[in-house]
């Protein structure tokens, strides 16, 4: 059997797939049963920065002026009846650490640096192997230039102030120039960039004349987007990239890991085909690969990434004057 071991943000992984962060990844139960179905890691579900805000202001004494955040007294949240959402969150990462072998990395979505960043030096006391910060800025008019790129910057480096474990951004993808977005996140530290944060996007419902909340689910077809931007970028950059959005086959993870994804996360086939379908993407990669003569991901990752590929130009506009030019 081909090797698919990595490491993503200098942490080992089993698998380059990794069960991204969803409302799958909340309990000890599932994350189990996700480890046992060979994921390679866990982004648990996000905890938003505004119940961190008014969690830590109710607790401020109780829990953050004590030292009860350290591994050795987590202990103490498991027979503890403050069921708040943090100390739940905190349980939640040192039970997995402690029933599972795979990494556990926790989930933060927010949208500024204010108040919240303490928490992150909590998540890395109760276990967790890294932080994924998934930023959930949508620009608007009134905005200057390029809009949010330093509100991405201001958090990753308050966040990287209070933590020594890897930290990742999952960014949006409403930017004038993703990849500068992407260089400037790694070369002000992030350890890995998550291609792209899925807004929840709005609907209209015609009889009703109201907003309504679209399908959360991805289509296969979305992941030519994070495909794009991941091979433009990888090989240009320190930072590790993930690919998430459509990833919903084997084939798929080989596509990212060919244009030079680290890992690849993915949320939507769970919900649709169960966490035994983490085996069959897994046994698609490693056919493909005993096919093609490879035995590490290494050997093949990046292979056709804009940097290594013979015709760079592929990405970007050469084949749509191919495609427009086809009589
Ligand atoms: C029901 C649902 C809940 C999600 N919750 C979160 C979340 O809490 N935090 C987060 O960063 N992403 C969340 N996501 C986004 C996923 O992590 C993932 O990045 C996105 O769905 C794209 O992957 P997919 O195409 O495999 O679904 C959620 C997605 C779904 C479908």
């Amino acid at each position: 059997m081909p090797d698919i071991t990595t490491t993503y943000m200098g942490i080992p992984l089993k698998s380059p797939i990794i069960a991204s962060s969803s409302s799958l990844t909340n309990s000890v139960e599932n994350i189990k049963a996700l480890a046992d179905n060979g994921v390679g890691a866990v982004i648990l579900k996000s905890v938003f920065e505004e119940e961190i805000v008014i969690e830590m202001e109710k607790n401020m004494n109780k829990m953050f002026s004590e030292n009860h955040l350290y591994p050795e007294t987590m202990e103490f949240y498991a027979n503890d009846d403050v069921e708040d959402i943090l100390s739940s969150y905190l349980r939640l990462i040192y039970e997995c650490k402690k029933q599972t072998d795979i990494p556990i990395i926790a989930s933060v979505n927010c949208v500024t640096a204010d108040n919240w960043t303490d928490f992150a030096k909590s998540v890395q006391d109760a276990g967790a192997d890294g932080i994924e910060v998934n930023v959930f800025s949508v620009p608007s008019p009134d905005e200057e230039g390029n809009g949010k790129e330093g509100n991405y910057l201001e958090i990753l480096k308050a966040v990287k102030n209070e933590v020594t474990i890897p930290v990742s951004i999952k960014i949006g993808k409403y930017f004038a120039n993703i990849p500068k977005v992407i260089t400037e996140l790694s070369e002000n530290g992030a350890d890995a960039v998550v291609l792209f944060n899925r807004f929840f996007s709005p609907d209209i419902d015609i009889d009703k004349m109201t907003l309504i909340s679209s399908n959360v689910y991805s289509d296969p077809s979305e992941y030519r987007l994070p495909l794009r931007w991941t091979a433009l970028t990888s090989g240009k950059i320190d930072a590790d990239l993930s690919a998430t959005t459509g990833i919903h086959d084997g084939k798929t993870v080989v596509k990212m890991l060919l244009a030079g994804a680290k890992t690849v996360q993915i949320a939507t086939v769970l919900y649709k085909k169960g966490f035994e379908y983490v085996n069959e993407m897994t046994f698609e990669l490693e056919q493909w690969m005993q096919k093609h003569g490879f035995e590490t991901l290494d050997q093949f990752r990046g292979k056709l990434n804009q940097k290594n590929v013979s015709n760079p130009a592929g990405y970007l506009r050469f084949q749509f004057m191919k495609h427009i030019n086809i009589k």
